[in-house]
Parts: structure tokens; C-alpha cells; sequence
């Protein structure tokens, strides 16, 4: 069986990992790894590549940076070209992004098969991108492969046949699993943007007594008031803890427009970092002594690991990691209260979803093999 795996975007990049490392040397299934390039920078793409050990794609379509609609364009005509020469029995796409959208739209037209791992997350809001990436692509694909019972129940309720649904686990969590042994002994020293000078773990900002920050929804970082806010937020908070925080291209590329840096500046322990390489990062938020972010795939890192994650929006896909992992959504103006019980000793804890085990890989493979 022919298998095209699709990655386009930095969430994408250790979900794909262990299904890859499964694959490696697999009897009957034959994978081509397709990179859209939709993220492709070093620091966004290059690096994961690297330290997750993912082989060198088969096939990259290079479609780098554009509107939606054009970079969604671009992306099918790519992918069209691969599937008519590859001509795959299989594809499989990951999470929301719009290469995941994109593909399935080219595969099941051509009466290709398609597999959707991480099926079924809704946060029913339909101004944020990602929704409407995942309604299309679980409207049209063919397997629906899920990370926690919630996904199931929304396929349900949408009308999906149950036997076309999968309960597999959680594939980020099976690159935690296997690399944060090796995360723990990168060196956490960074140098500060737009700063000559660096920080590190252990001087700096201390196990368990710094904030982990990331940044990057349209809906808070790409209005000038509510990142203004924000940013004066953050700076109040790193008042009482130093908070490190990787800041994603689009958060950057905002605060240089909006004239942001001078407010940052007003705060000596407000530490913006470029963005990090899986390693480092995991490594930073397993010593933290919280998350704050907007961010998808944290909410399920920190409630695996277990450390109290505050979520700055009004909506999350991922509702398990509130139910049952250390999660809390939150308000921005809530943003400095929250921080504080969290300092004072009451940050939320749970316990890890059922098959975030670092095994999903394996279950998913076999799924495949069945089909
Ligand atoms: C995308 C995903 C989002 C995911 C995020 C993780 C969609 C709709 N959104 O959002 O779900 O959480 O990735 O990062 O697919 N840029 C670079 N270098 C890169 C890639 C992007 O500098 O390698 C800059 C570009 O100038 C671009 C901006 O970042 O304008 C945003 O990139 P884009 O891929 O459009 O969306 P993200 O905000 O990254």
C-alpha cells in the first residue's frame, strides 16, 4: 500500500515524527512524505525535521507565506501534481492547518482514500481558521482517526457512521514521550531580541519559578489594542516571575508594526526569544512553572506533563484538557489574577487522557495495515 503523509505547518511536524518512525522499514505500507512549505523557515520547519529525526520529505511544494486563499490555492495544485504521478492508496493528513484542508479537498475528489488523524476537535467558532479547516476536511475524509472521546461524540452528533471512527490516542504525546529525556539535557540559554545579551536556566529565570509564554492567534495578536494590552499584561506579570517567551514570526512581524518594542522594553524579566527547536522548547515548558498561550498543542504538552496551563481564549478544541489535564481557559483581563493563585500555590492539576501513552503510533499503523 501506497501511504502519502501530509505535513505542511510546525504543529504538524511531531505528530508526523512517530508515525514516520513507525513506518520505517514496514512490511506492507510504503509512506512518501509530502511538505507543503507552508512554514519553512529553519526555525519554524528545518529544526523539527532535525531533532525529531523525520526523514528529508519526498516532496516539498514550496508554497511559503501568502493569503489563505492563495496559499490554500497553491497547496491543491501542488498536491494535485504529486497524487496523479504518485498515484497513492492513501492520504493521510494531521490537525488543522490549511495544508491539512487542502489536501484532503485534491485526495477525495481523485476518489483517493483519506485518513484524518486528530478528526473531530471543534471549538465552534467559526472566526478562527483552524475551525473551519477542520469542518472541511472531516466533512469529506474517508477515516476519521481521534485523540480523546469528545472528538468521537462531535463526529457522532455530525452525522459520521461510528465505525468509521478511531479512538487511537495522542501522537504529540508520543514525541514528548520520546524525546523529553533528551530535551532535559539541552542547555537553556538564549540570546534576547533586539538585545545583546543572554539568559539562561538557573540564573536568569529558575526551575518551577518562570512562566513559559506563546503567542500567535489572529484574534489576539493581530489587533493593535489587544496586543498592546497584552503586552503590558505580560510586562506586569513579569514584575513577580520572569516570563521566556519564543515568539512565533506572526506575534513578531505585529509588534515591530504596531511599535510594541518600547513598551516591552519597560520590563527587565519580559524575555522575548526567538522561536525554539522542539528540544529546547519542551524543554523549557517541563521546567516551568506554568504556560500561558494561545497555543493548540501546549494545552495537551502541559497537561501530560502536568504542569498548570492558562489558556488566553474564549474557546478550546481540545475541551478534554480542561475536564481532565491541568488546563483553564481564560479571559486577557483575567490574565495577571490567574498568574498570581497560580504563584500562590493553586494552579490547577489533572490527570493524563486515556492513550496519551506514547503508543498512538503503533495503533495507528496497525489501523492502516487493516484497511
Ligand atoms: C499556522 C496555522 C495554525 C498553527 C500555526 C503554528 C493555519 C490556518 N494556521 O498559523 O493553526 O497553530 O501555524 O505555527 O494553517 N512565517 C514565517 N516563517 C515560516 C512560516 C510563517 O516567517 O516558516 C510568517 C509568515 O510571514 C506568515 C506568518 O508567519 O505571514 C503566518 O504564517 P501562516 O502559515 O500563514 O500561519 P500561522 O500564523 O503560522
Amino acid at each position: 500500500k501506497k501511504l502519502i503523509l501530509v505535513a505542511g505547518a510546525r504543529p504538524n511536524f511531531m505528530k508526523i515524527a512517530p508515525l514516520m518512525h513507525a513506518l520505517k522499514n514496514h512490511k506492507s505500507i510504503k509512506p512518501i512524505l509530502v511538505h507543503t512549505g507552508q512554514h519553512y523557515d529553519v526555525k519554524m520547519s528545518g529544526q523539527f525535521f532535525d531533532e525529531l529525526n523525520i526523514p528529508t520529505p519526498d516532496i516539498n511544494l514550496e508554497v511559503g507565506s501568502a493569503s489563505h486563499a492563495v496559499q490554500t490555492a497553491r497547496i491543491m495544485e501542488g498536491f494535485e501534481k504529486v497524487c496523479i504521478s504518485e498515484q497513492p492508496d492513501f492520504v493521510l493528513v494531521v490537525g488543522d492547518v490549511n495544508s491539512t484542508a487542502a489536501c484532503t479537498l485534491v485526495a477525495s475528489k481523485m476518489g483517493i482514500k483519506t485518513i484524518h488523524y486528530e478528526a473531530g476537535l471543534r471549538s465552534n467558532d467559526r472566526t478562527m481558521p483552524e475551525e473551519i479547516n477542520r469542518l472541511v476536511t472531516d466533512a469529506i475524509s474517508d477515516v476519521f482517526i481521534t485523540t480523546s472521546v469528545d472528538a468521537d461524540d462531535n463526529l457522532l452528533r455530525e452525522g459520521v457512521a461510528a465505525d468509521k471512527i478511531h479512538m487511537l490516542g495522542n501522537l504529540m504525546i508520543d514525541s514528548l514521550v520520546e524525546q523529553l529525556p533528551k530535551a532535559q539535557q539541552t542547555e537553556l540559554v538564549f540570546k534576547l531580541l533586539n538585545h545583546d545579551r543572554e539568559i539562561r536556566l538557573g540564573s536568569d529565570f529558575k526551575a518551577g519559578e518562570y512562566g513559559a509564554l506563546t503567542f500567535h492567534r489572529p484574534g489576539n495578536v493581530d489587533d493593535k489594542d489587544t496586543l498592546t494590552l497584552l503586552v503590558n499584561l505580560w510586562g506586569e506579570i513579569s514584575q513577580r516571575i520572569p516570563l521566556v517567551f519564543p515568539v512565533h514570526p506572526r506575534t513578531y512581524k505585529n509588534i515591530q508594526q504596531f511599535g510594541l518594542q518600547h513598551d516591552i522594553d519597560k520590563y527587565p524579566n519580559l524575555y522575548f526569544i526567538e522561536p525554539l527547536g522542539y528540544l529546547q522548547f519542551i524543554h523549557l515548558v517541563s521546567r516551568s512553572a506554568f504556560a500561558l498561550t494561545d497555543s493548540g498543542g501546549i494545552q495537551e504538552e502541559t497537561t501530560f506533563l502536568n504542569i498548570p496551563c492558562l489558556t488566553v481564549r474564549p474557546n478550546t478544541e481540545r475541551p478534554v484538557t480542561v475536564w481532565e489535564g491541568s488546563n483553564k481557559l481564560i479571559k486577557v483581563h483575567d490574565i495577571v489574577a490567574e498568574v498570581s493563585s497560580i504563584i500562590d500555590g493553586e494552579g490547577k492539576h489533572g490527570t493524563v487522557p486515556k492513550y496519551w501513552d506514547g503508543h498512538a503510533a503503533e495503533r495507528i499503523i496497525h489501523l492502516i495495515d487493516e484497511l
